[in-house]
């Protein structure tokens, strides 16, 4: 139940993503997203967000730390690099949790 919650929860991420692309203005401010990713995830996903980034995302170049980016830039990178990672929507989802819950403010 969890995973599917999961998936659904990634794919309406990647259906948002695609919307606000036309949009002007984003609805959710950073600080509203940081607050989604501290709350909607436990403290063990976002262990295990880590723990995926540390083991898919210094493949090409060196880790990129959380807090050296903004909610805004973390947004925007992340779906290119998911794919050149190759993680699945799941991984995915569980990575950015970890990265936007400690995202530059
Ligand atoms: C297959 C190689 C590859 C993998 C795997 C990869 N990246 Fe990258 N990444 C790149 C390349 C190439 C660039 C520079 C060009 C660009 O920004 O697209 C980059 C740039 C970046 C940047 C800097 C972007 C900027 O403009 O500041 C960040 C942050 C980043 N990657 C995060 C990640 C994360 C997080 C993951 C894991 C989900 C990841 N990368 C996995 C190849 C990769």
């Amino acid at each position: 139940m969890k995973r599917i919650y999961i998936i659904a929860l990634g794919i309406g991420v990647s259906l948002a993503a695609c919307t606000s692309k036309k949009a002007t203005t984003s609805t959710a401010s950073p600080a509203d997203v940081v607050k989604e990713m501290q709350t909607k995830y436990t403290e063990a996903q976002r262990e295990e967000g880590k723990t995926l980034w540390q083991g898919n995302c210094q493949k090409c170049h060196k880790l990129y730390q959380p807090e050296t980016r903004t909610v805004g830039k973390w947004e925007n990178v992340l779906p290119r690099m998911n794919k050149r990672a190759k993680l699945t929507d799941e991984q995915a989802a569980l990575v950015r949790a970890y990265l936007i819950a400690n995202a530059k403010v």
